[in-house]
C-alpha cells in the first residue's frame, strides 16, 4: 500500500521551488519520501536544488505554455509556491484545467481565490481539485472557523485574528507590497469590500494577553464564506501600535506606493533586505489564534488555537493536503482547505492546540 502511494507523490510538480517557502516544501516532501519535480524560471537555481535532493527538474517561465504542458503532461498536481500569485495564476491555473492535473497553492490573496473559484465548472468537468490556500494562510484559521460554525450554525458574523512573531519572507513581503494601496478587506451581508488600510483596529484578549489587532485583507475573508456560509467576515492580525500608525500615515501615499517606480523599489529593497525567518525562529516560535462567531440575538462562541511558526506550519500543511488530494479525499472543482477535509485538518499537525472560551 504504502509503495502505491508514494508513486503517486511522484507525480507532483513544485513550481517557484528554490523560493523561501518552495524549498521548505521541497524538503518536507522529501522528507515524508516524495520524490516531486522541482521547477522555476531560474535555470541555475532550480539545478541547484534539484542536485540538492537527487529530484528530476523542468525550467521554464511561468507564461510559457509550451513549458507547462511538457511539465505537467505525467503529473498528477501542481503544488504552486509562485507568488505574489495574482502576477502568476492567469497563466498557470489554465495549463492545470487543461492537463487535467490537480492544482494547490499557498496563496493568501482574496482576488487569487476569487479567481480560481472562477474555474469551479471546468475543474469539475476535468474531474479535478482546485484547493488554493494550503499554507498558514488559510488552513488553520479555515478549520477554526469551521469549527466555530459547527458549535454555531447560525452564526451571522464571524471575528479571526492571528498573531504572529516570525517576520516576513521576501515573498510575502512582495504580496503585501503589491496589494497595499488597496487596503484591507472586510466581508458584509456576503459582499467584500475594501477599507483604508491599518483603519480598523481593537483590543483582543487571547493567550492570556491584551493585544492591539488591525483589520486586514486575509485570504479568509474570501474562503471563511465558502467554508463556513457566514455572510459577515472580518480577519485581524496583532500589530504594535506604532506600526499601526505608521501603515495608516503611509496608507495616505498609496496613489504613489502603486505607481510602476515605487513598486520597482520596494521589489528590489525586499530582495535586498528580507532573507525570511531563521531555521531557529521556525523551529521555536508558535503562531496564536483567536476565532469568534456570534447570532443575531448575541450570543456567542469563541475559541483559540496555538500552532507550530507560521512558515513550518505551510511547509507541513501544504505536503499534506496536496497528499490528501492524490489520495482521492477531495471532491472535484474549487475547494477550501476545511471544506475539502474537515476542521480536524488542522489536528493533524502536531503541536496544535484549541482552547475554546467558557
Ligand atoms: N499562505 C501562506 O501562509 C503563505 C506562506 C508562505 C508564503 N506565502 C506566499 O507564497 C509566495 C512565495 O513566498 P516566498 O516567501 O517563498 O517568496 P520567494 O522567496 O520570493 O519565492 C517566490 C518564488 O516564486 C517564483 N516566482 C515569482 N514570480 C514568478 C514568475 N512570474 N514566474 C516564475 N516564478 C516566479 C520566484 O522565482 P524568482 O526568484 O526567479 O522570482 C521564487 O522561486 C508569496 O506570495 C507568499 O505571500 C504564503
Amino acid at each position: 500500500m504504502k509503495r502505491i502511494i508514494l508513486a503517486v507523490m511522484n507525480d507532483v510538480l513544485i513550481y517557484g521551488a528554490y523560493g523561501y517557502t518552495g524549498k521548505l516544501i521541497v524538503e518536507e516532501a522529501v522528507a515524508k519520501g516524495w520524490k516531486p519535480t522541482v521547477a522555476g524560471r531560474n535555470a541555475e537555481l532550480v539545478k541547484t536544488l534539484a542536485n540538492q535532493y537527487d529530484l528530476p527538474y523542468e525550467v521554464f517561465v511561468h507564461s510559457d505554455q509550451n513549458g507547462w504542458d511538457k511539465a505537467l503532461a505525467n503529473k498528477k498536481l501542481l503544488l504552486n509556491c509562485a507568488g505574489p500569485f495574482s502576477l502568476t495564476i492567469k497563466e498557470i491555473l489554465p495549463a492545470c484545467i487543461r492537463n487535467k492535473t490537480h492544482y494547490t497553492d499557498i496563496t493568501g490573496e482574496i482576488e487569487v481565490f476569487e479567481y480560481i473559484q472562477s474555474y469551479d465548472k471546468q475543474a469539475k468537468d476535468m474531474g479535478i481539485t482546485l484547493l488554493p490556500g494550503t499554507g498558514f494562510d488559510v488552513v488553520p484559521t479555515d478549520c477554526l472557523a469551521k469549527y466555530l460554525s459547527e458549535k454555531m450554525p447560525n452564526a451571522t458574523h464571524l471575528e479571526l485574528a492571528f498573531e504572529s512573531n516570525s517576520g516576513l519572507s521576501r515573498g510575502t513581503a512582495m504580496s503585501v507590497l503589491n496589494r497595499f494601496h488597496q487596503g484591507s478587506a472586510i466581508r458584509t451581508n456576503g459582499v467584500i469590500t475594501e477599507q483604508q488600510t491599518a483603519s480598523v483596529n481593537k483590543i483582543l484578549r487571547f493567550q492570556g494577553k491584551e493585544r492591539n489587532v488591525v483589520g486586514i485583507a486575509w485570504g479568509d475573508v474570501f474562503t471563511a464564506f465558502v467554508t463556513t456560509g457566514i455572510p459577515n467576515i472580518q480577519v485581524f492580525t496583532g500589530m504594535p501600535v506604532k506600526m499601526m500608525n505608521a501603515m495608516r500615515r503611509a496608507s495616505k501615499w498609496s496613489w504613489l506606493i502603486k505607481s510602476a517606480i515605487m513598486q520597482r523599489i520596494g521589489r528590489y529593497l525586499i530582495r535586498e533586505k528580507i532573507v525570511g525567518p531563521s531555521q531557529e525562529k521556525r523551529e521555536s516560535l508558535k503562531t496564536y489564534l483567536y476565532g469568534r462567531v456570534w447570532d443575531k440575538k448575541g450570543n456567542e462562541v469563541v475559541a483559540e488555537m496555538a500552532t507550530p511558526e507560521s512558515y513550518k506550519l505551510t511547509a507541513i500543511m501544504s505536503v499534506i493536503c496536496a497528499e490528501k488530494v492524490l489520495n482521492g479525499e477531495s471532491e472535484p472543482g474549487f475547494q477550501t482547505p476545511a471544506g475539502a477535509f474537515g476542521p480536524e485538518l488542522i489536528t493533524q499537525v502536531d503541536g496544535v492546540a484549541i482552547t475554546w472560551h467558557e
